[in-house]
Formats: C-alpha cells, sequence, structure tokens
C-alpha cells in the first residue's frame, strides 16, 4: 500500500488504517459492538498489516483503555516492535479540565504496553471544563516533553482548527490531523469549512465511520432482517432502520454496479472513493469485527476507480448526503 503523510510530520500513514473501538468491550465505546476476545483482536490486527495497513486508532474511551491494551498485546503478539507501526491514540474530555491530559498521561503509555504514543489526539471539542486553548497548550507540553509525538483532535470545526492551530504554532508545532466523520453518506466537511482549512493548513483528516458503521457495506440492504440485531445506540446513531435503508438504496446500488465492474465488494468500493476522492488530505480508519473484514478493507487501498466511477458515485451520494441532515 502507498502511504500519506500525517499531516506535516515524518509519519508515513497508509490509506487504510485500522479502527480500534470494537476492541473496547465495555464503557461507552463497548457499547457500539459485541465484544472481541483478545485472539479475534490479534487476528484482526495480523490480517490487517498481513495486507499492508502500518497504523491503528484507539482511544481511552475505548473501554478505559482496553481497546489500547487489546491492540499492544495483539502487537506484542506477533512480533510487532513499538516503532515499527503507527499508534494513534485519544484524550476524553469529558468533566474534566486540560490539567487531566498531562494527568493521564502516563496511563496512556501504560496501556500501550511500550509503544510510543505517535499521535494524541483531543477526542471531542465538548465537555471540557476547560478551553479548547488550555487542552491545546497541554498537548503542546507533552510534545515538548517528548512524551507524545504529534498532536491531533477530533469533531473539531474550521474555527477550532484554526484556533488550535495558532496554539501549536507560537510552540513552534503543527497540528497533524482532525478526525471526522467522513463517508459518501456523511459529507458535511465539504460544505462547513473543514475540509478546505485542512488542506491550506496540511492537516489531515482522519475519516471515522467511513462505512457508517456498516450501513456502506449493502449487507443490511440485501437482508433488513439483521437490523435487530445491531446494538440500540449504534443503530440510533447509524440510524439502521428500514426508511434509511430505503433512503440509502439508490447510492448502495450504484455502488454494487461499481463493485461488480472491478469484481469487489460494495464496502471496498465505499473506501476506495473516500480515499481518492479528496486525495491525499483524507485517510480512513474502518473498524472490523472480524479478520475478513479487515483483509477487505485493506485491499480497498488498491482499486483504482476512474473519474468517470469517482463522479457518479459522488453525484449520487450528494443527493443522497444533503438529505441527511
Ligand atoms: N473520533 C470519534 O469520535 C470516533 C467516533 C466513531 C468511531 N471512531 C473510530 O472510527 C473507527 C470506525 O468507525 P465505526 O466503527 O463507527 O464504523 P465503520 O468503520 O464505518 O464500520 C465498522 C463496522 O462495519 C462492519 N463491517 C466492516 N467491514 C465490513 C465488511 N467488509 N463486511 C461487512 N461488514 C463490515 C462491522 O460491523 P458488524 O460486523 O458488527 O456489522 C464493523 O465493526 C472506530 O473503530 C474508531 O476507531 C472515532
Amino acid at each position: 500500500m502507498n502511504t500519506r503523510r500525517l499531516g506535516t510530520t515524518d509519519f508515513e500513514l497508509t490509506p487504510i488504517g485500522l479502527g480500534c473501538m470494537q476492541f473496547s468491550n465495555v464503557g461507552a465505546g463497548g457499547s457500539f459492538y459485541a465484544p472481541t476476545a483478545q485472539e479475534t483482536v490479534t487476528d484482526i490486527v495480523r490480517t490487517s498489516m498481513e495486507s499492508g495497513v502500518n497504523w491503528f486508532d484507539t482511544a481511552e474511551m475505548y473501554g478505559h483503555g482496553h481497546s489500547e491494551r487489546a491492540l499492544t498485546t495483539a502487537l506484542h503478539e506477533l512480533g510487532v516492535r513499538p516503532g515499527e507501526v503507527t499508534v494513534a491514540t485519544k484524550w476524553p474530555p469529558l468533566g474534566r479540565s486540560a490539567r487531566s491530559i498531562g494527568a493521564t498521561v502516563q496511563d496512556r503509555i501504560d496501556a500501550l504496553q511500550g509503544f510510543p504514543i505517535d499521535l494524541h489526539q483531543i477526542h471531542m471539542p465538548w465537555g471540557s471544563l476547560s478551553p479548547i486553548s488550555s487542552q491545546v497548550e497541554a498537548m503542546a507540553r507533552l510534545q515538548s516533553e517528548g512524551r507524545i509525538a504529534s498532536i491531533g483532535v477530533s469533531s473539531f470545526s474550521a474555527k477550532q482548527m484554526e484556533r488550535s492551530r495558532a496554539v501549536l504554532r507560537s510552540h513552534g508545532m503543527s497540528l497533524a490531523s482532525n478526525q471526522i466523520q467522513l463517508s459518501l453518506l456523511h459529507r458535511e466537511a465539504e460544505r462547513n469549512g473543514v475540509l478546505k482549512t485542512a488542506r491550506e493548513f496540511g492537516v489531515t483528516l482522519i475519516a471515522f465511520s467511513p462505512l457508517r458503521s456498516g450501513m456502506l457495506t449493502g449487507k443490511f440492504h440485501d437482508e433488513p432482517e439483521r437490523l435487530a440485531s445491531v446494538k440500540p445506540i449504534r443503530r440510533l446513531i447509524g440510524r439502521f432502520n428500514r426508511k434509511e435503508l430505503e433512503r440509502t438504496a439508490p447510492l448502495i446500488d450504484e455502488l454494487k454496479a461499481v463493485a461488480a465492474a472491478h469484481g469487489v465488494t460494495v464496502s471496498q468500493i465505499a473506501l476506495a472513493w473516500l480515499v481518492t476522492f479528496y486525495g491525499d488530505t483524507v485517510v480512513a480508519i474502518p473498524g472490523a469485527s472480524r479478520p475478513e473484514q479487515a483483509a477487505e478493507s485493506a485491499a480497498a487501498a488498491e482499486i483504482k476507480l476512474s473519474d468517470m466511477e469517482l463522479n457518479r458515485l459522488d453525484e449520487v451520494s450528494k443527493s443522497i448526503a444533503r438529505n441527511t441532515r
């Protein structure tokens, strides 16, 4: 797999990484998916790496560190050494002051079991007792102390990105990334200035829920009875209901046509579009509940879509994504 630079850092990321919320098992992160046994986590991580993936996105919120430990346990079991892959984690601001960024970093380092924090991200722009500028200052301190290698944010608006960047620039540092929801069904970044700002400042956009939590695989359209097995919070946030299946069907039909022409799957075309259409600014972190899903997602980075295919999917998606909010 080719690579893309993370912001203006020295990290080179494959266009497809692995999202590790699926390894949460407990807590808020664990309420979206069924628990994943360590053996399966290791299989998923092995398959991802064998398929060319070179980086992983986890977070404290994913099971209060369970995902961080499960990921790095897998990496150790596979004989991967610290520094051979890139690891991103996140600090959750909810109910906490900026001071907690420094106070909790050792917990993150411990949970990552010897793997460095290559990218530390502010998990969301809301919920903290301190302003964003203080949170970013605290992150800058950690970077200057060498405890984290680079700084990112998540779900930040264009203005919040600009403010964060200004704080970091005053320390001679840069904002590496903004992790946002982005997919063929969620394209707010094009309208709210986030994509433009990222391009202007050389900030990488990390696309989370790139398959809209599974909706863009087409499997729920093919077998609507699967909706019943989706956990309530995922059903609510991912809009897993029959009306949404109907509304998004024209896009899935278009994805199926392109997938058939390439001899690949619907989800692979959805991911290929995402990491091609926006150029090097965007990388994606599909999650996997099973190793086969990880292999499928990783292989999507190699699919070459024609301009006609990209534009046709753009058109159909725009007419549907516009109605989303
Ligand atoms: N920063 C944030 O606030 C934020 C928020 C959400 C997520 N994230 C990150 O983004 C990552 C991905 O987001 P996500 O988990 O919400 O959604 P996603 O990647 O769009 O969907 C992942 C789920 O889709 C299904 N799937 C994936 N590949 C498939 C395939 N080839 N065939 C059939 N089903 C397939 C699997 O679920 P089933 O098998 O159960 O159907 C899988 O767990 C997370 O792991 C996390 O790291 C970040």
